[in-house]
């Protein structure tokens, strides 16, 4: 009996294949005595039901992690052997070693992120490996959660669940749990990008007068669209009440946020990261917030993921912390699983691949 279980979704015979049925087979005996002409496709991960079944569907070769965890490394190591395609979560590393044990005949690797930093590009273009991605439908999702990550730790929602749960609330305080609000204030986004214009469009909603940014350039119409202003870092961070990062992780935004820059930020300041968490050096952030240095912080990404619970963030009262949720809506976790599906046909099928990285 196998210590794991692959979910092998593999038309046995060609009777099979053309009938479409799928089987769920042990994966050593699956790879003993099942012959199968069909391309093989590895998913580091089921998908959401409606992109899943029509995964399924097709007359693939389809090697799945079933279970609510990754797919281990190394079966992923021996699983991607002889694929032609890949389908990887944010939270899968696809190094060179991953790429190189694949074969020469991966085509694509298609992951279910608008991030690919955790994707080892310069090997995948050497081995003309198209990379897919997700960009683009999931910026409502992940502007949504920006907000309610912002809104929490301007008002203290995590110490206010809590009293509320523990009998902490007593009575009414007027002075108790009192945070900040957003009339008149000033916004930072970093990273001006989708995400970035989406955040600020729904800030500025909450009563948001000025919009700063900063990134790779000055983007003009945002002038017209949002009276934003394209800024240096460190003006940004002198002149924010609210400083959102949004822009994705390159070897310029790595470790950007460091107690230098905290430091420059104002007291009432409250800083929410929904990029990556190496944007920050997390180890600053803990510091910056226990000296006082901002008002709060919000984040839906860390270093690691998950975050081991003795993290000292998760004692802090005036951090928010979600686990990775940007762009968890049930919409929005089926429209990136369809794009996945979309990219490996085309790659299968010799087409240009619809959402892939230029
Ligand atoms: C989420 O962080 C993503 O990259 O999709």
């Amino acid at each position: 009996m196998n210590a794991f279980r692959l979910l092998n979704i593999r038309a046995a015979s060609s009777a099979l294949r053309t009938s479409r049925q799928c089987k769920v087979i042990p994966v050593r005996a699956f790879h003993q005595s099942v012959p199968s002409l069909a391309a093989k496709v590895v998913s580091t991960r089921k998908l959401l039901p409606e992109s899943q079944a029509r995964l399924e569907a097709q007359d693939l070769d389809l090697v799945q992690w079933p279970e609510e965890r990754s797919m281990p490394r190394d079966l992923l190591l021996k699983e991607i052997k002889g694929a032609e395609a890949l389908i990887c979560m944010l939270s899968d590393k696809i190094d060179k070693e991953i790429l190189e044990a694949a074969g020469p005949q991966l085509k694509l690797v298609t992951t279910m992120s608008v991030g690919f930093d955790h994707i080892d590009l310069e090997t995948a273009r050497k081995n003309d490996i198209t990379i897919g991605y997700t960009p683009g439908v999931l910026t409502d999702a992940t502007a949504d959660l920006t907000v309610l990550l912002t809104l929490a730790a301007a008002r203290h929602m995590k110490q206010g669940i809590r009293a509320a749960e523990t009998g902490e609330w007593t009575e009414f305080r007027p002075d108790w749990l009192c945070g900040y609000q957003f009339t008149n204030k000033t916004l930072g986004v970093v990273g001006m990008g989708r995400i970035g214009e989406a955040v600020a469009r729904r800030l500025k909603a909450f009563g948001i007068n000025r919009v700063l940014y900063w990134g790779r350039k000055e983007k003009p119409a945002l002038k017209e669209s949002l009276n934003a202003e394209f800024s240096t870092f460190d003006n940004l961070l002198a002149e924010s009440d609210y400083v959102v990062t949004c822009c994705s992780l390159t070897p310029d935004t790595k470790d950007l946020f460091d107690y230098n820059a905290f430091s420059k930020m104002k007291k009432n300041a409250i800083f929410v990261n929904i990029s990556r968490g190496a944007v920050v050096q997390q180890d600053d952030l803990i510091r910056a917030l226990e000296d006082n240095l901002i008002a709060g912080a919000g984040l839906d990404v860390m270093t690691p993921e998950p975050l081991p619970l003795d993290n000292k963030l998760f004692k802090l009262k005036n951090c928010v912390i979600l686990p990775h949720i940007g762009s968890a809506t049930i919409e929005t976790r089926e429209t990136m699983g369809q794009m996945c599906v979309d990219n490996v046909l085309a790659a299968l099928n010799n087409k240009p691949v619809p959402y892939a990285l230029k």
